[in-house]
């Protein structure tokens, strides 16, 4: 079992926890912004669309609008966006999968790119988004990444070339190809041989006279929580690499990072409502739980928690605030003993945290705070 670091917690944090009711996200906008020069610095040649979804907070909109593209798949989305003035033209949306109502609503505000992978959606953009650019989402391993997204998306690749050759029969333009090797990739090769795969359905559908000029590499740039990934420069720069070799010549690349921009930069502050001894074990109950904020903790994501006292380290079951036995959120967590009302500090929550999160048994989302 990986060993857990505590983190050093930065002095607007735990001001914040003294006053705040919990739970609470903290984001900082700092580092959301250096995580986004870093892929600009790494990825020279790529244009980026921050995948929405990741953290949709308006305030991160109205932060990232005019440095960087968007990536959404839903009305709600497309409106935050048109809210905080993103111009249409840095929005796609890559979900192969959309309801005729917001392709409708995304075709009227100017969204010109948007995936597929069935005839039921060529039929659909068709009508819906006629003159669009649109892009063949292919099926890629996704063995190696904390949460696989392969199944409910993509097409191998002679159906890849089949959709894009129908596509072109019709008032669409086909522009390129999309994977997404599953989130939190810890496997730099899933790029290589998905970039490589991609170059197999380009040449095909070039031989049925389609050219294509767009190679949108998708998300699952990893972060930091107890497991040790390789380094970004590591994984950009073996991307980088494959593309040059496979597509060295003018073709365009998209990419579409959701929680690499912003999953570090978050802090959820909790605090303990309940301790109890069970079965040998010490249980520790915490006002966020699956729930409510930690959802990806039932896709086997384990994160590093702090507590603002110190004293000799227990192993704790941590779990949510809900009536729901599947509300725990991890096993063997090392922190000292605590008392109702202490804070715990859990960091890299910036993704898929508020953005999950439900009202469940009535216990709130967490609010979030910029410091
Ligand atoms: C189409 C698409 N693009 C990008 C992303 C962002 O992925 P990540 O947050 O792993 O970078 C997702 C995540 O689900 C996605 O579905």
């Amino acid at each position: 079992m990986p060993i857990q670091v505590p983190k050093a917690l930065p002095d607007r944090v735990t001001r914040l926890a003294q006053v705040r009711k919990t739970p609470f996200l903290t984001i900082d906008k700092k580092m959301v912004l250096r995580k986004l020069d870093q892929f600009q610095k790494a990825m020279p040649d790529a244009r980026i669309f921050y995948a929405l979804k990741a953290n949709p907070h308006w305030r991160i909109a109205k932060m990232l609008a005019g440095r960087t593209g968007f990536e959404i798949a839903s009305e709600e989305e497309l409106d935050l966006l048109l809210r905080c003035r993103v111009s249409p033209q840095r929005i796609i949306s890559s979900n192969p999968l959309k309801s005729p109502s917001f392709i409708k609503a995304a075709h009227a505000a100017g969204v010109k790119y948007f995936a597929f992978d069935s005839p039921d959606e060529v039929e659909k953009l068709s009508e819906f988004a006629p003159g669009s650019n649109v892009y063949v989402r292919l099926s890629v391993s996704n063995e190696g990444s904390r949460w696989p997204l392969a199944g409910k998306f993509g097409v191998e690749t002679a159906e890849a070339v089949e959709l894009l050759t129908r596509a072109s029969r019709g008032p669409l333009v086909p522009c390129g190809i999309t994977f997404h090797v599953g989130s939190q990739c810890t496997n730099e090769m899933l790029w290589v041989s998905a970039i490589e795969k991609s170059r197999l359905v380009w040449n095909a559908v070039e031989r049925e006279g389609v050219n294509l000029w767009m190679l949108n590499i998708g998300g699952g740039f990893p972060i930091e929580y107890i497991e040790s990934i390789p380094p970004f420069d590591q994984i950009a720069a073996v991307i980088t690499e494959t593309l040059r070799r496979e597509f060295p010549t003018g073709v365009e690349i998209f990419v579409e990072p959701g929680r690499a921009v912003v999953g570090e930069a978050g802090i959820l502050v909790s605090s303990v409502i309940a301790t109890a001894r069970r079965n040998g074990e010490n249980w520790l109950y915490l006002d966020v739980g699956v729930f409510n904020g930690l959802m990806e903790s039932i896709g086997g994501f384990r994160y590093s928690m702090t507590a603002d006292r110190d004293g000799p380290v227990h192993k704790w079951v941590v779990a949510g605030p809900s009536c729901d036995s599947l509300d725990v959120i991890s096993n063997g967590v090392e922190l000292p003993e605590l008392q109702i009302g202490d804070k715990v500090y859990i960091s890299s929550a910036g993704a898929y945290t508020t953005a999950y999160a439900s009202r469940f048994n009535g216990f709130l989302i967490p609010k979030t705070y910029f410091v």
